[in-house]
């Protein structure tokens, strides 16, 4: 057995939800009761991340179950003037575990920065939490060959972290084009990219590391992305607001 093969396995699977700005009270309680009674079946190995004012009620839901929740963002900020910003502190206080950083979406929509991004991922570590560090090129940078210099480019200043910030995180593969759209990227396309991200990992001896591949993830492609050696679980958008389909993703 190769060091490559021993570390596949030693890295668990996990699947996490990224609610992005869906939900009510009602509808979210439902969807948090049905993961809770799928407690058993998951084992740990599923999280929901969800709109900031819904984290006491996944908090209360979840409490003691076998799911961890998380947010979507995190100020890179621990306190002061910065008005609608959220910190890492405020979030453990409601129990996260994990925090979703440098998503696609907040990087064009809000102009988060490659720096932006790493300075909130050492934000939320400082504060105990898990950042879910998101990295993906554009359709354009794609078809311009460029995908792995742009994967390398955006994970920089979050690689100078260090290898011991680095096994505190998460990683994960999104590409633009792929996110909301129904086009996922094939397992071969997605693992090329995971497999780069692995051998930068394994180089700064982070191998440990999990790698989760995102961008219109279902029940129906997760066991193909799965089985490739690199890919170590899922960051799921919209199937993740259907409770049947997202623990069919986690089961795959
Ligand atoms: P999607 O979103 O599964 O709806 O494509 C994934 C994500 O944005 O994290």
């Amino acid at each position: 057995m190769t060091t490559a093969d021993t570390q596949v396995q030693s890295r668990a699977r996990l699947v996490l939800g990224n609610w992005k700005m869906h939900g009510s009270l009602a509808e979210n309680a439902a969807l948090l009761a049905a993961l809770r009674a799928a407690d058993d079946a998951v084992q740990g190995r599923i999280g929901v991340c969800v709109p900031f004012p819904y984290l006491a009620q996944a908090q209360q839901a979840l409490q003691g179950s076998a799911v961890a929740w998380g947010a979507q963002d995190v100020s890179a900020h621990a306190k002061g003037a910065y008005t609608g910003e959220v910190s890492a502190a405020m979030l453990a206080e409601f129990g996260c575990r994990w925090a979703l950083v440098g998503h696609s979406e907040r990087r064009t929509l809000h102009g988060e920065t490659d720096r932006a991004v790493a300075d909130k991922a050492a934000a939320a570590l400082a504060a105990g939490l898990v950042p879910v560090v998101c990295v993906g090129e554009s359709l354009a940078e794609r078809e311009g060959g460029d995908t792995l210099g742009i994967i390398q480019r955006q994970l920089e200043p979050v690689l100078a972290l260090g290898a011991d910030a680095l096994a505190r995180m998460v990683l994960a593969y999104e590409p633009v084009w792929a996110i909301g759209t129904g086009r996922t990227a094939t397992p071969e396309q997605a693992q090329e990219v995971h497999r780069a991200i692995r051998v930068t990992l394994d180089g700064l001896g982070a191998g440990q590391v999990q790698v989760l591949y995102g961008g219109s993830v279902k029940a129906a492609n997760a066991a193909s992305l799965f089985a490739m050696p690199d890919i170590d679980g899922a960051l799921v958008g919209g199937a993740s607001l259907v409770a049947e389909e997202f623990l069919r993703i986690a089961a795959a």
